[in-house]
């Protein structure tokens, strides 16, 4: 019978037989925040809609198309947050950690975005993210493409390459809009309705349209990085030279727009061939106006926003989940109950063990042991009751011993690939 509920268009439900994957990447990503100093922020997964529209930028595909926004009883607009910026600023002015020198976070947070969902791209993902708040010189803006590609390193993700441009300053940005504005002029009439909006407001956001007549129609657009001022070059080039002294891989990249408002010069994204049309795995850059646009004192900051969803597609299904380290198998009905305290037993000794609960017959519950791919079944019948032991068999040899029924754990621990190995 086909179920009568499915879940959404464009999210997905992740079972355990998959879900140790994200753990794995997840535990890793905190590793690596861990040794760069960056702590966790949990903020809320709804937020006031004016935080995104002012924060995200009025002008971008997020804000005019992709919001999940709702009213709530109390008649205030509410918006699933479509990506996790605002909200860490957001929450690091409400909490004046301004006052607090350089703050530096990370989050593991689901996003909403309604977008057309394809491989690589959902209504619902997962951003790995960080937030460094406060620093305003270009050692930062390395440390967290570092910080990225360390994090790539510890999960064997390789083939990921690291574009990085500059976008100026709002010193300089006006002579690249002009720049912009003079290269769209003829071209003013083939521009989808949103970018011939955009073309007097923001132009650089014609650079990041989908429509496929703007993505001819900017062949040739000027460049960012020749319009940039000079404090601008300076800071961009120290970060380039850092990233080269770092033995960090990097492509200088002009062409880089990110789809979002409040970038200010360095921007970067880390794409990967494998992923076709969804290729970014990465994307960041500095965001020294968004604290004031959202009313807090100027404060500097950068970081970036890497989906989960992605780095699992190109990591590949490749090994299986860890066994349980123990099957505790019952011979018979009496022996069910010495098998379930058994189990419990060796479970608050650190183990994790797996038992039959449905009565099935002993070749069954051994087959299963096998399918669970467990380290070892410790098996329980009439004679093993009578002696106060258990039968324990390594799967992996098929060797079997007599052990007292206390020293299970201990046993195993001791075993290879135990925690005593
Ligand atoms: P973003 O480029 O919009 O940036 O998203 C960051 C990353 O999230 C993308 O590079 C991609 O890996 C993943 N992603 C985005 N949309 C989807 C989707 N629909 N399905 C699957 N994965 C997706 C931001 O969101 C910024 N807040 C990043 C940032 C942090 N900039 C500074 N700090």
């Amino acid at each position: 019978m086909a179920p009568k509920y499915k879940a959404p268009r464009g999210t997905q439900d992740v079972l355990p037989e998959v879900s140790w994957r994200w753990q794995r990447v997840e535990a890793a990503f905190r590793e690596i925040c861990r040794r760069y100093g960056y702590g966790e922020i949990r903020t809320p997964v709804f937020e006031d809609t004016e935080l995104f529209v002012h924060g995200t930028g009025e002008g971008t595909e997020i804000v005019t198309r992709q919001m999940y926004s709702f009213e709530d009883r109390g008649g205030r607009s509410l918006t699933l947050r479509p990506e996790g910026t605002p909200s860490v600023v957001r929450a690091f002015l409400e909490h004046g950690l301004h006052s607090r020198g350089v703050q530096k976070f990370y989050y593991i947070a689901p996003i909403f975005r309604y977008e057309r969902p394809q491989a690589g791209r959902y209504r619902q993902h997962t951003q790995l993210g960080v937030e460094a708040i406060g620093a305003p010189g270009p050692d930062i803006d390395a440390e967290v493409i570092a910080l990225f590609h360390d994090f790539l390193t510890e999960i064997s993700l390789e083939g990921a390459v690291t574009h990085i441009s500059s976008i100026g300053c709002r010193n300089c940005r006006p002579a690249l809009s002009d720049a912009l504005r003079a290269f769209f002029k003829p071209k003013l009439d083939d521009l989808c309705e949103f970018c011939q909006a955009r073309y007097e407001a923001n132009p650089l956001r014609i650079l990041d349209c989908g429509v496929p007549a703007d993505v001819e129609a900017r062949v040739g657009a000027p460049s960012a990085l020749d319009h940039i001022c000079d404090e601008c070059r300076a800071h961009f080039d120290a970060v380039v030279a850092l990233l080269t002294e770092l033995d960090i891989p990097h492509e200088v990249d002009p062409t880089i727009v990110r789809g979002l408002d409040y970038y200010t010069r360095t921007t970067f994204e880390v794409v990967h061939p494998s992923l076709g049309a969804q290729d970014v795995l990465m994307g960041g850059g500095r965001y020294d106006g968004l604290a004031e646009v959202l009313g807090g004192p100027a404060t500097p900051g950068i970081g970036f926003g890497s989906g989960l969803e992605r780095l699992l597609l190109v990591l590949g299904e490749e090994g299986s989940s860890p066994g349980p380290d123990v099957y505790v198998a019952a011979a018979s009905e009496e022996a069910r109950g010495p098998a379930f305290k058994l189990a419990l037993e060796l479970r608050r000794a650190g183990l994790s063990v797996e038992i039959d609960y449905i009565g099935r017959a002993l070749r069954t519950q051994m087959r299963e042991a096998n399918r669970l791919r467990a380290r070892a079944v410790a098996l329980i019948g009439e004679d093993e009751m009578a002696a106060g032991t258990v039968t324990l068999r390594d799967m992996a040899t098929g060797e079997q011993e007599s052990v007292p029924a206390g020293q299970v754990a201990e046993r195993m621990k001791s075993r290879p690939g135990g925690d005593g190995a």
